[in-house]
């Protein structure tokens, strides 16, 4: 039995309810940070540092682990609190179609980040709901070909290849070269592995291994000019980079709000290209279906979460704030700073080329002999630097995802705890 005492029976040991005064209260978790300031034209350290306060993460944590999770702003919390209390303390029928509305607010955040209309998205849970709802939804047979890279995660790998099993299409997959060869390079791959029966194209614009940033543009063009359908999944790129979906002009897109947007748990996206909105059924039939285009027919996904989606629109509101563009640099510039840092260290293999064409805050390294795992646990522990594992044999190691909440110093701290374990083991 643990011998924790919970909140309650402090209150009842110390006599009543004049001790809950003094008691930290759950629900006052985190002071909201003054509201941030206007972007300048060129933010600096300053400025950075007045957006690392608006997160509740205590100030020595440097979280660089965007890549898995990110940490919502306060802000976005606070919206996301206040909408749930709300829901809960009036759950009636005027409070419930307030938030359907709240829904379509989001819908219109999300259009207007992507560059695209509210008629062309469905807000899913995350990449991988709306990466299955893709491949669940297409008419593919016997006699058609789904071509994929090597590196796309599971839920655009596995997913496909699982469903070919039941349908009957074929797959073919483009393999992955270390380090990235180049954009040239996998625009000639991708067309030479393209057939008279491709059907659908399935790449990622940005790696979750070891960050290889992808022409996603020049592959959309490439699979449209041949009437093929493409699927781009933007885990690593929504929130990260300024994407322009106008411009990329894929079939789909699929993002999740609880990485680079910062956004909350279980609130995504999916794009549906206008001109492709005939081409895909719905998987899921059931009520409280979106309000416009695609959404009315495509999201009747029954009850959501729905202060999960409005917070979502707040995290698109707060990004927009700092600025979309500022936002790509910053996580350049200090993953560009870690891997000049990186080179410095004798043993150090990073996996993640350097040119910013091929790469953007996703920085995977071997650390020489030392063991990934203890070393994530050490810098964890000893060192209050958050990163990622990357288990097995293939570009195995650590991964560290900078964002715009992390500083140059941090990205120093990162070097020289790394340099120190390297000279003295762990
Ligand atoms: C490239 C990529 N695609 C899809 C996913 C799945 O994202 P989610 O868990 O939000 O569905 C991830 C998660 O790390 C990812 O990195």
């Amino acid at each position: 039995m643990g011998t924790e005492l919970s909140r309650r029976d402090l209150v009842r040991l110390l006599g009543g309810s004049a001790a809950a005064l003094w008691l930290p209260r759950s629900d006052a978790a985190w002071t909201m940070p003054e509201p941030l300031a206007a972007s300048p034209a060129l933010p600096d350290e300053r400025f950075w540092a007045s957006v690392r306060e608006q997160f509740v993460m205590p100030p020595d944590l440097a979280v660089m682990n965007a890549a898995n999770l990110c940490p919502s702003s306060a802000p976005v919390l606070d919206a996301l609190y206040k909408a749930t209390r709300e829901m809960d303390r009036q759950p009636s029928p005027a409070y419930r179609s307030e938030m359907e509305h709240a829904k379509e607010v989001t819908r219109q955040a999300l259009a207007e980040f992507l560059r695209v209309t509210p008629e062309e998205i469905v807000v899913t849970r995350n990449t991988s709901e709306s990466s299955n709802l893709v491949s669940s939804g297409l008419d593919l047979k016997a006699g058609d070909e789904v071509l994929l890279f090597s590196d796309n995660h599971p839920s655009n790998s596995v997913a496909w290849k699982e469903k070919a099993r039941r349908h009957g299409y074929g797959v073919n997959v483009v393999a992955m070269v270390n380090p990235h060869p180049g954009a040239e390079y996998y625009l000639d791959a991708f067309t030479k592995a393209l057939t008279p029966q491709t059907k659908v194209l399935a790449f990622t614009h940005l790696t979750s291994t070891v960050g290889d940033l992808f022409p996603a543009r020049e592959l959309c063009r490439l699979a449209r000019e041949r009437g093929i359908l493409t699927l781009v999944d933007g885990a690593q790129s929504l929130g990260l980079l300024d994407v322009d979906l106008r411009e990329m002009d894929p079939d789909f897109y699929a993002g999740s709000g609880h990485k680079w947007p910062c956004g909350p748990k279980e609130a995504g996206v999916l794009f549906i290209n206008q001109r492709s909105a005939t081409r895909i059924w719905p998987s899921i039939y059931s009520a409280y279906p979106g309000a416009v285009g695609i959404s009315k027919s495509f999201e009747s996904f029954g009850q959501r979460d729905e202060p999960a989606i409005q917070a979502f629109g707040e995290a698109l509101q707060f990004q927009t704030k700092v600025g979309r563009k500022a936002i790509e640099d910053r996580g350049r510039e200090l993953a560009q700073a870690l891997m000049a840092g990186l080179r410095k260290l004798p043993g150090v293999k990073v996996w993640t080329h350097a040119d910013p064409a091929r790469s953007l805050a996703i920085v995977s390294l071997l650390p020489g002999t030392l063991d990934p795992l203890k070393l994530t646990l050490a810098l964890y522990e000893k060192d209050r630097i958050v990163c990622a594992t990357r288990a097995g044999a293939d570009r195995g190691g650590v991964r560290f995802s900078p964002h715009f909440y992390n500083s140059h110093a941090e990205v120093e701290r990162v070097v020289a705890a790394l340099g120190r374990y390297l000279a003295t083991g762990l």
